[in-house]
């Protein structure tokens, strides 16, 4: 058994101060030499993050996860794509077949879409239940815009973006200039806002929507989020002069190992943000092919209604369209040395320090090249069907991370290697040995 230390002596691992949800849980418990499955620890993490925000609910994955008990529901997210592939590849017959063959984990496989729909049926009737006897404030309608911008996400988030007491005294030298993250947003979870939406015809969204969007949320901010931070951790395991880097960073905003900034804090750290942007370009979860279909529609982007032209080529409605995000991120016209993990060709001040800056041209040149790099990004995808959840990945990422750095070391475990780390396209990236195992060690302070 995994043993979860409970001494207030210990530096919590309680990455997000949402923490009704999360359990004061701290790796110090752990023996050191105990290599964790990062895939397995972050994935249940990002569950108890992603049940939190959407319905206020304390699902405890992550505890049930330290004392090495199953938690269904983590199952069954991980399972739901895989009993899609195979419930359409195998005949109706064979697969009636296969979920009466008396085996608990196969019978986990075949029901994930019921465990998964059962549990948000539950907070869906409970919420209604409770918005009904106006136990909770009225939600503010969930904005009509499709793409989230990081206030959307901060809505669903009732106490992360309150100032505590911790989070007003930060170190004076973080700048948080690049905060865009309101305060001042009203807040309140997915769920009763998805309730509460009204299309512009005055009708609230269908029940079995607001339950298959919500699935959908588990689903696709499962993985994604664990497989990055696997890789983010992994990388520094390699690379001691960036961890050096986001050390410093990091500890000048976390003098108290235990207490994690604000995200206002985090999210204006120059070299974090480097990281992180490096991080999603190379080792974004989703780097394959995201369809679109070209649609009957008289916009001003269409040749009338006879399809799509792409640039003089003519797109007859009905046709299938796609871009990826890996070819984007590795092009070398775009991103010199594109295979190199180099968080410095984020940072405005790199050209000046190679000393390739000298006049005003220059720094205009710096600033194309920057903008030129972002608008190559699409880790989270692009346009309307942009990735749902992506403030919410933001944060996670970073207070993860800050969490993590600032109170351990983390070392790759024997058999974990460029190897067993090669990436493996099942449309969500994967590290070949489907495991990403690292021991971390409590960090001994300086
Ligand atoms: C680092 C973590 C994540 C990555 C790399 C990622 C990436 C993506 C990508 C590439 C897409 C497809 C977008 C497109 O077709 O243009 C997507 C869709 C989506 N993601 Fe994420 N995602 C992450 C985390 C999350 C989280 C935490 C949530 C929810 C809490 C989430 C919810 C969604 C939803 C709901 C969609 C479907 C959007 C739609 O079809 O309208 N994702 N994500």
């Amino acid at each position: 058994m995994i043993t979860v230390a409970t001494s207030m002596t210990y530096s919590f691992f309680r990455p997000l101060d949402v923490s009704a949800a999360l359990c004061p849980f701290t790796l110090h418990g752990l023996s050191a030499h105990t290599p964790l499955d990062t895939l397995s620890l972050f994935r249940h993490l990002a569950l108890d993050i992603i049940v939190a925000s959407s319905y206020g609910f304390r699902l405890g994955a992550i505890s049930k996860w330290a004392l090495e008990a199953e938690d269904h529901l983590t199952v069954a997210i991980g399972d739901f794509p895989k009993r899609g592939i195979l419930r359409s590849t195998v005949p109706k017959w064979a697969w009636n077949l296969v979920c009466k063959i008396p085996n608990a984990r196969l019978r986990l496989l075949c029901d994930s879409d019921k465990i998964m729909a059962e549990f948000v049926s539950t907070r869906v009737y409970e919420m209604r239940a409770k918005l009904n006897a106006e136990k909770i404030p009225a939600p503010i309608p969930v904005p009509t815009i499709v793409a989230p911008t990081p206030s959307h996400f901060l809505s669903a988030f009732p106490t992360f973006s309150r100032s505590s007491s911790r989070a007003s005294s930060p170190a004076p030298s973080c700048s948080s200039e690049d905060s865009s993250f309101s305060e001042d947003t009203e807040k309140s979870y997915l769920l009763p806002r998805l309730l509460n939406y009204k299309y512009p015809n005055g009708e609230t969204m269908p029940e079995t929507h607001v339950i298959s969007e919500c699935m959908g949320h588990m689903v696709a901010g499962t993985d994604t989020t664990s497989i990055s931070l696997s890789y983010f951790l992994w990388e520094l395991t390699r690379r001691q002069d960036i961890l050096r880097k986001l050390r410093d960073e990091i500890d000048a905003v976390m003098p108290d190992p235990s207490a994690t900034p604000d995200i206002k804090i985090l999210n204006g750290m120059e070299y974090l943000n480097a990281f992180i942007k490096e991080g999603l370009r190379l080792y974004g979860a989703a780097p394959s092919l995201l369809e679109r279909v070209v649609p009957v529609s008289t916009s001003k982007n269409f040749a009338g209604a006879d399809g799509f032209d792409l640039m003089g080529y003519a797109l007859p409605p009905g046709t299938i369209v796609s871009t990826q995000a890996w070819s984007m991120h590795r092009d070398p016209a775009v991103f010199p040395s594109p295979e190199t993990f180099l968080p410095e060709r984020w940072l405005p001040s790199y050209a000046a320090s190679k000393g390739e800056l000298v006049g005003s041209a220059d720094e205009e040149r710096e600033a194309a090249r920057l903008a030129r790099m972002a608008s190559h990004m699409m880790p989270f995808g692009t346009g309307s069907r942009i990735c749902g959840g992506l403030n919410l990945a933001h944060i996670i990422m970073r207070v993860v991370l800050v969490a993590v750095l600032r109170n351990f070391e983390v070392e790759a475990a024997p058999g974990t290697n460029e190897k067993s780390m090669d990436m493996r396209d099942s449309f969500v990236m994967f590290p070949a040995a489907m495991e990403c195992k690292l021991i971390f060690h409590p960090r001994v302070p300086a």
